[in-house]
């Protein structure tokens, strides 16, 4: 089983031109994933593939079972999760269709089921970069070989949705540091560390957030500029998948180690 999952959404349904080699349903002990894991061949590489809203589009972002999702992938071998999300940026550097590798998160989500330890156990892992240092290095690589112009940081704010953000909202994400803001990376990121997967970010950008431009967001927007990215991102992605050392040398396999009480 490959050991290198992509999880993608809104706009990013499949990998076409990928061949699926084989389909997996799995059951978890918090509920079904979004959509059944395709194992895919692209190139020559192996990885997972999840659609994160299910397959039509169907769950919004504040009813994924981010749980069942990640503890999937582990179920099935994934080590490595390499995410694909649809952002508005808020930054003045970014425009629609850059994309960005946010190397922090602010976590402004409620509501949603955020740990895989309720109970049983104190479990505090430790954030304090909270995407995967080897994988946001194999992407940069990527990135420079295909001269694809990638911003190598940025903070990414996540909201509940489902609604947008008012022009106020996203003046005041601006003021406290955000670059571009999206609806699902949290918890998605944290559950993948407390299961000491490593999890980095391709985020493009759709859209200017909220009173960045002076128009009106539209889904529409958001699906066809992601659908007009999907073959430099297809490229990305594939080439990251053949970059990676097959052995992981970051500190994600041993986040556990000093997180229990
Ligand atoms: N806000 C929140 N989530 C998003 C946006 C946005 O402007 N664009 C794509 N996902």
């Amino acid at each position: 089983m490959p050991k290198v999952g992509i999880i993608a959404g809104s706009g990013f349904y499949e990998f076409e031109g990928v061949d699926t080699v084989d389909i997996r349903t799995v059951k978890t002990p918090f509920g079904e994933p979004s959509d059944a894991y395709r194992v895919c061949e692209y190139a020559g590489t192996e990885f997972v593939f999840l659609s994160r809203h299910g397959i039509p589009h169907h769950i919004p972002p504040h009813k994924i079972n981010y749980r069942a999702n990640m503890w999937g992938f582990r179920e099935i071998g994934v080590e490595r999760i390499l995410s694909v999300n649809a952002v508005g940026g808020i930054s003045s550097v970014l425009k629609p269709g850059d994309m960005v590798i946010p190397d922090q998160i602010i976590d402004m989500t409620h509501g949603r089921a955020a740990t895989f330890y309720e109970e049983d156990e104190v479990v505090h892992v430790d954030f304090t970069d909270p995407y995967c240092p080897e994988l946001r290095q194999a992407i940069f690589l990527s990135g420079e070989e295909a001269r694809a112009e990638l911003k190598r940081s940025g903070v990414y704010i996540c909201v509940n949705g489902p609604r947008l953000e008012s022009k106020a909202e996203i003046g005041y994400f601006s003021r406290i540091g955000a670059d571009i803001v999206g609806m699902t990376v949290m918890p998605e990121a944290c559950l993948a560390r407390e299961l000491e997967l490593c999890y980095a970010v391709v985020a493009v950008v759709t859209n200017y957030a909220a009173g960045i431009a002076a128009k009106r967001l539209t889904t529409a927007e958001v699906v066809n500029v992601m659908k007009a990215s999907t073959g430099r991102m297809r490229k990305l992605l594939a080439d990251t998948l053949r970059r990676l050392p097959a052995k992981r040398t970051c500190g994600c396999s041993a986040a556990l180690r000093e997180a229990r009480m």
